[in-house]
């Protein structure tokens, strides 16, 4: 034990110190000199609460905060400066109100495009989410907060993500999901990791012994803190062993699990205190605070957006001429969307819309808003139609209002139906139409065949209408390229077909087709993106330690280009394409440079399943260089002697995983334990829980974050967060079997941790 605080702490209270102690706060010993720690989500901007009206859904209010693009946006950019300095902005925000440990970045892979909570994610691909991820936490913690890493590992999916178990072969798990991870930590040394809500291969993320001791302290040497993500602990003292440091929020009950399993010898003190000496070292970071400039952030956070937004179409419609008369239409005009719902939503300092900054730079005819939330009212299409004739150009808003959330996924790619028969009755009209996609991942876009130009703003943050805008007018060139690919058909990409077979697990059949290294076809792929100006690419050389080309501005404007190195593998190697560096250029017209593009430790290697561990296989390997992953400009191959000749393919059989345990009584009705998602209780053997039950489920059907979530959230994580001690919790296990009175009479019982044993 080599921290004198640590021996000067019970048994109790290092149990205390390693279960949090508010919703965003560690316990702190003061007198033993060990301080409480805050915590604040990530990864947008901050979303700092009070303590009595805190939530990890996003439906209480924080403080006002820069909102900066999401995730998905904001690696849009390909831009590793301009996502340093969104998080060190975002850092200095965190430090003025004394945040220690900011809950970002998340970059959990975009298995799929309908994964609701694709938007606070990077990319489908893994050297992507890495770089950027690396280089979000290097900007965070150049101010003193640290950053916390999310969520570990193979969380992709939101139905069922509590209880859900992510069945990965080993290859493809470390290919394409553990390799962020990798890299952010490697490359960058967050403070923190937090664990997932879901199981990987069959345990729980948060007490999986391999996921946490083996691979992220012994293979990749990361000595911080482990934390749960917020209500995902199911096994407290399994946990503990895993090397889980510090539960959230904090867990009365688990503290009299944790001494109880101390005494019984289930646990040794050395265990424990392994935990809690990460969590001291933690707190000892603590940040001083310190002012910072709102308004410059809101200024930068325009300039993110406009780094951010992609060009998909332009038939020459844009940038708009001055001259012309412009009608708005669409309710996202003046009501943005510009952010998704749940942990990440902050509470914005000066929001911007594209509807009053057109009107600062156009002759604007008139604005209507063609559709309504749920409402098909043909009399809004008529209007904009009637709006539509009346000017000579159109900037039509589309997009997705709530589907971009936590707790829920995606049914389709669909825009809904009154926007898109609004869009098509516009476009009838014969005018130029330039639509402005918001949302926070792929849609289907049968229009645009109809629409003269097409720009993807994403989810852009509270700069967005000014980012826009100022795209339109051609003040900024788009320089963007999509993160993730706008698949042709949904039911194309592999793991469609098995995306939510099950709230209980999915199996990563496709192995590694995911994205663009699947076998779909993609409308807008990854990599792509349109721009005012052209660019030329010449004289590729492949050294040892990278390549080099010379990138022209071929075309009339300023601008920048977001250039993409791939690398083809050997046959033997079972990779096919992969994205291994990028950088964004910015050229003036006509301007040329040399443009170099490292390589690195994951250039060249390949896991092997069978062997368990990185390999180079010896083969011939091509070099290729490009606007996007469908459009490469130079390629050349060169031979690399490795050492090995081959790797096995990735193991895509694996079996479905067992069904969770529920326990029932002889009649097959479900009996209440700590462990039992909450709708499970439909099958209650009360009445009374069983009503409840339904009647809680229905109240929240409309809501996609509290309804998704509440489907399975464990009643161990409901108890958790209702702040329940141990007799509590027990009491309100005791009212879910039925014994109401019972229950109802322990629940009453208030009061700190009550161990119901002797404190030591
Ligand atoms: C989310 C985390 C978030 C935490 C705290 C959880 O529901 O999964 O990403 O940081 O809540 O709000």
């Amino acid at each position: 034990m080599s921290d004198k605080r640590l021996t000067n702490l019970t048994v109790y209270e290092k149990a205390q110190l390693v279960s949090g102690g508010g919703f965003w706060s560690t316990r702190g010993f003061e007198k033993k000199g060990v301080k409480p720690i805050k915590t604040s989500d990530g990864p947008a901007g901050l979303r700092v609460q009070a303590e009595n009206r805190s939530d990890s859904m996003g439906l209480n209010s924080s403080v006002p905060a820069t909102v900066f693009p999401a995730h998905s946006s904001l690696a849009c950019s390909f831009d590793k400066r301009l996502v340093n300095a969104a998080a060190r902005a975002i850092g200095e925000e965190a430090r003025s109100f004394g945040v220690d440990i900011l809950l970002a970045p998340a970059v959990n892979i975009k298995r799929n495009p309908l994964c609701g909570r694709n938007f606070e994610y990077f990319s489908e691909d893994e050297y992507l989410s890495g770089a950027l991820g690396a280089e979000y936490i290097k900007g965070l913690q150049s101010t003193g907060v640290g950053a916390c890493v999310k969520h570990f590992a193979a969380n992709n999916k939101e139905y069922g993500r509590t209880v859900s178990d992510s069945v990965v072969d080993g290859r493809t798990l470390n290919e394409i999901y553990l390799t962020p991870f990798e890299t952010c930590v490697k490359e960058a040394g967050p403070r923190a990791v937090m664990t997932a809500y879901n199981r990987l291969n069959g345990t729980f993320c948060n007490e999986n012994t391999a996921l946490i001791r083996d691979i992220l302290r012994g293979q990749w040497g990361f000595d911080g803190l482990v934390i749960s993500d917020w209500g995902g602990t199911h096994d407290r003292v399994a946990a503990i062993k895993a090397g889980a440091d510090l539960e959230m929020p904090g867990c009365k009950f688990s503290v009299g699990e944790i001494v109880a399993a101390v005494e019984d010898g289930r646990l040794t003190e050395a265990e424990l205190d392994e935990c809690a000496e990460r969590v001291i070292r933690a707190t000892d970071l603590k940040i001083t605070r310190k002012e910072c400039d709102f308004g410059e952030h809101a200024a930068f956070a325009v300039e993110c957006a406009e780094n951010c937004a992609v060009l998909l179409k332009n038939d020459g419609v844009l940038p708009l001429d001055k001259s012309k008369t412009v009608a708005v239409i669409g309710e996202y005009a003046k009501k943005p969307v510009y952010q998704g719902g749940g942990s990440s939503h902050v509470n914005y300092t000066d929001l911007t819309n594209i509807y009053d900054c057109v009107k600062r730079e156009y002759r604007v005819v008139g604005y209507a808003r063609g559709y309504r939330k749920k409402s098909t009212a043909k009399r809004l299409i008529s209007r904009a139609v009637k709006l539509a004739k009346s000017a000579d150009v159109v900037i039509l808003c589309a997009g997705l209002s709530a589907s971009d959330a936590e707790g829920s996924d995606r049914k389709n790619l669909s825009l809904p139906e009154n926007q898109l028969a609004l869009i098509s009755a516009v476009c009838a009209v014969g005018k130029p139409v330039v639509c402005v996609l918001s949302c926070g991942g792929a849609v289907d876009c049968p229009f645009d065949g109809g629409v003269n130009a097409l720009l993807f703003a994403g989810l852009n943050g509270q700069g967005g209408g000014k980012a826009v805008c100022n795209i339109l007018s051609g003040k900024v060139n788009p320089s963007g390229k999509l993160a993730e690919g706008f698949p042709a058909d949904i039911n194309a990409v592999e793991s469609t077909a098995n995306f939510n077979e099950s709230p209980y697990y999915t199996v990563y059949r496709e192995g590694m087709n995911v994205g663009y290294k699947g076998n779909a076809e993609y409308k807008y792929p990854f990599g792509y993106g349109l721009s005012y100006t052209s660019f030329g690419y010449s004289d590729l050389c492949v050294m040892d330690n990278g390549v080099s080309f010379v990138l022209t501005n071929t075309g009339g404007r300023d601008g920048a280009e977001a250039v993409q190195l791939y690398i083809i593998y050997p046959e033997e190697a079972r990779s096919g394409m992969r994205l291994k560096g990028f950088e964004k250029v910015f050229l003036r017209s006509g301007e040329s440079r040399r443009v170099d593009i490292p390589f690195d430790g994951y250039s060249f290697r390949s896991y092997d399943g069978a062997l368990g561990k990185w390999r180079v296989v010896t083969g011939e390997y091509e070099l290729c260089v490009g606007s996007s992953s469908r459009d490469i400009q130079l390629r050349q191959k060169t031979f690399k002697t490795g050492d090995i000749s081959g790797v096995t393919a990735a193991k895509t059989e694996n079996p479905a995983p067992a069904e969770y345990a529920l326990s029932r009584d002889k009649r097959g009705r479900v009996k209440a334990e700590l462990s039992t998602p909450f709708s499970e209780l439909h099958a209650s053997r009360a009445l009374l829980v069983r009503l409840f039950v339904k009647a809680a489920l229905g109240l929240f059907k409309n809501n996609p974050t509290v309804g998704g979530t509440m489907h399975y959230i464990t009643l161990r994580s409901a108890a958790q967060f209702a702040r329940f001690n141990t007799v509590q919790a027990q009491g309100f296990i005791d009212a879910f079997n039925g014994r109401y009175l019972r229950g109802a009479v322990k629940m009453l019982m208030i009061g700190p941790e009550k161990i119901g044993r002797k404190k030591k």
